[in-house]
């Protein structure tokens, strides 16, 4: 089959690889009919996640069931499904408890510690060796683990676009919200106006948000969110000071909640860029000091960014001092998928006005750039491989 395989930084490849086969009785194999490329994909482009040797990248993707195991009694060939990004069991204690992003039976790196050269949690696709080595879903054909227990089926009547952003971004940007437990009339700062960002805004308007201000540095993400509604106001923090800005909007206390919807890839200076390198820091923690600053006291930051190492001036005197909750965690996409499609379905959330790119698989590396160059006003690449 054909599929995108990364090689080294900024060296992804549209190459003829194995077909994937069932390995476990739980496993299906998926004909991959949409597929996107996530923010998180970059990390690995750019170098910050490492990955020593080649793989088949993707966790965003959805399709045809091709086969399924003998344990697979929920499915069948020729339903269509939605994978969630991360690899989780359905039966191990944190499985049960609501969080399959610590699963503890997919990933041979698992473990209670924690961090980029320590331990991991759940297995990811196509997310490097660190998350269970899996292949992942920018491919003609995906083998699903567990099978029994992740994909959904969609419904006839949505689009592979209406329904593939359930895989990850949408339910990411939802758990921001979600975390914060809102009861309605909430004022929030998303930091990021990508993906992820736009996620969370849509997100925030569903429960009931007062005021949604979006941040970015990049103006034609920003247009995009102001133009769809996403916010009711947009800041360039390339131009102008965010948080003095988003305090004046909210009579000088700050937002009810935070968002850095942006993780460890914010603009920086090679040189700085360098520093953290020497340091052994990925990348660096500007977007979470500008969504602790913005947060009111008492408030609630919320983490979806990927951040991979320690950091050093991680800022919790001003946590401590604001009196600030955080919460920092890959989505628990399981956990909110299936009332996420609900909303979808009938049509109180439309997550695909996003898209701005959509190319044949083989356009895969092009994608890779343009997403990451930030060229050509793009905010979404989905992928399509029956195109190639
Ligand atoms: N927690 C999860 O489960 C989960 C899931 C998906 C993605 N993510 C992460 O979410 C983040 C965003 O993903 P995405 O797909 O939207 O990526 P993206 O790269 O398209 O968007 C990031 C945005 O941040 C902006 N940005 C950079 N520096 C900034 C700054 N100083 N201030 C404000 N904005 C700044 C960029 O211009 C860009 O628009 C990434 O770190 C990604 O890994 C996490
Ligand atoms: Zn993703
Ligand atoms: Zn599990």
């Amino acid at each position: 089959m054909h599929a995108l395989v990364f090689h080294k930084p900024h060296d992804v490849r549209f190459e003829t690889v194995p077909d994937p086969k069932i390995q476990d009785p739980r496993d299906a194999i998926v004909r991959v009919t949409s597929t996107a490329i996530c923010g998180s994909d970059l990390h690995i482009y750019n170098g910050l996640l490492p990955q020593p040797k080649s793989m088949v990248l993707g966790h965003e993707f959805m399709g045809i069931v091709e086969e399924v195991g003998s344990e697979v009694t929920n499915l069948k060939r020729g339903d269509r499904v939605v994978v969630p990004f991360p690899i989780a069991c359905g039966r191990c204690f944190f499985c049960t408890h609501d969080l399959p992003v610590a699963c503890e039976s997919s990933n041979e790196n698992y473990g209670p510690e924690g961090g980029l050269v320590r331990q991991k949690g759940a297995g990811l696709f196509g997310y490097t060796d660190l998350y269970g080595g899996y292949d992942g879903g920018q491919a003609e054909y995906a083998r699903v683990p567990f099978a029994d227990f992740g994909p959904r089926v969609v419904p006839e009547e949505l689009t592979d676009e209406q329904a593939l952003f359930l895989t990850d971004i949408l339910p990411t940007g939802w758990a921001a919200i979600d975390w914060a437990r809102p009861e309605g009339g909430e004022s929030y700062a998303i930091f990021g106006c990508g993906p992820v960002g736009l996620m969370a805004m849509k997100s925030a308007w569903m429960r009931g948000a007062s005021q949604v201000i979006g941040v970015d540095i990049q103006p034609y993400r920003l247009a995009m969110a102001e133009r769809a509604g996403h916010a009711s106001m947009v800041i360039d923090a390339s131009k102008e000071d965010a948080i003095e800005r988003i305090r004046a909007l909210t009579e000088g206390r700050g937002v009810d909640v935070a968002v850095d919807a942006v993780g460890m890839e914010a603009d920086e200076s090679r040189l700085a860029r360098l520093g953290h390198m020497l340091k052994a820091q990925a990348g660096n923690i500007k977007a979470l000091e500008l969504a602790v600053r913005a947060a009111r006291r008492g408030g609630f930051v919320s983490v979806v960014g990927v951040y991979g190492t320690d950091y050093d001036r991680f800022p919790l005197g001003q946590i401590m001092d604001k009196g600030l909750q955080l919460k920092a965690a890959q989505a628990p996409v399981h956990v909110y998928i299936d009332e996420l499609l609900e909303h979808i379905a009938h049509g109180r959330l439309v997550a695909n006005d996003i898209i701005t790119h959509e190319l044949p698989l083989r356009g895969g590396p092009l994608g890779y750039d343009v997403f990451n160059q930030k060229r050509d006003d793009c905010v979404k690449v989905v992928l399509k491989p029956e195109w190639s």
